[in-house]
């Protein structure tokens, strides 16, 4: 049980709550709950401005577990959650996977506390989702990426402190990144969830994304803060 954990039981407690919460089970069971502690921790201390945004929502678990691991310490920082995810599953890609295919991830294929497998994934899951753990209601931009992108930076988010990528394909990883570009800030945080697939090749899926973003925006360094899981990887960009 990781300190926010701990809080979050402890604030319930105070409200006459003595049982676990959804959020509670849904970070005991993610191996991501930490990173996203840790990473929430570091922009807020670090005071990178801007709003945490997703790409690639799915059934809404890894969004609302960064929600609740911002909120639990926010340090003064005012930011918005938003995800951005077609809500049909995974589009085509170049680049063969041994187990991805088009149109995996349009309905639910794993533990979810309002879905059972097989259900259908809607914008309305993650909306439900967050209001079950009492999170304020996420900003999601529904639609392909090459629609709902163009819209949203700079226009409805100006500035991005964190980004999680996961989205798995080297082609969405590349637009979404393309698309921060003019937002992203100095110190920001970008957890990439599938990096280590395709067998770890670091010029597929999304290290080949950021390997070649890094290289057309001479401007922007990264560093490596934190693998964690089994295939993700974690890393703070810095201005030159
Ligand atoms: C593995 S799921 C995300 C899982 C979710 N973050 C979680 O941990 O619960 C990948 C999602 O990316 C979305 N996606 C991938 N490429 C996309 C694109 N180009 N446009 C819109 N959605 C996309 C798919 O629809 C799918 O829901």
């Amino acid at each position: 049980m990781t300190l926010v954990d701990r809080a979050i039981r402890r604030a319930r407690r105070a409200a006459g709550h003595d049982t676990p919460d959804i959020g509670s089970e849904m970070a005991r069971r993610d191996a991501r709950w930490d990173t996203f502690c840790r990473a929430t921790e570091y922009i807020n201390f670090e005071a990178v401005p801007g709003d945490i945004v997703e790409f690639g929502v799915f059934t809404g678990i890894s969004l609302a577990l960064l929600a609740r691991a911002h909120r639990c310490d926010p340090k003064e920082m005012t930011r918005r959650v938003a995800g951005f995810d077609s809500f049909r599953g995974l589009p085509g890609s170049e680049e063969p996977h041994a187990r991805w295919q088009a149109g995996d991830c349009a309905s639910n294929h794993a533990w979810h506390p309002l879905l059972t497998v097989g259900d259908a994934v809607t914008p309305d899951v993650t909306r439900r989702l967050f209001e079950e753990c009492g999170l304020d209601a996420p900003l999601l931009h529904v639609g392909p990426f090459a629609d709902t992108l163009p819209a949203a930076f700079p226009a409805v988010h100006r500035q991005v402190a964190l980004a999680h990528f996961d989205c798995d394909l080297y082609e969405s990883t590349r637009d979404a990144l393309w698309a921060l570009a003019p937002v992203l800030q100095d110190g920001a945080m970008l957890l990439f969830d599938d990096w280590f697939h395709y067998r770890g090749h670091p010029q597929k899926g999304e290290a080949r994304a950021l390997s070649e973003f890094l290289a057309a925006h001479p401007q922007w360094g990264a560093v490596q803060y934190q693998p964690y899981s089994t295939f993700c990887n974690s890393f703070i960009l810095y201005l030159r």
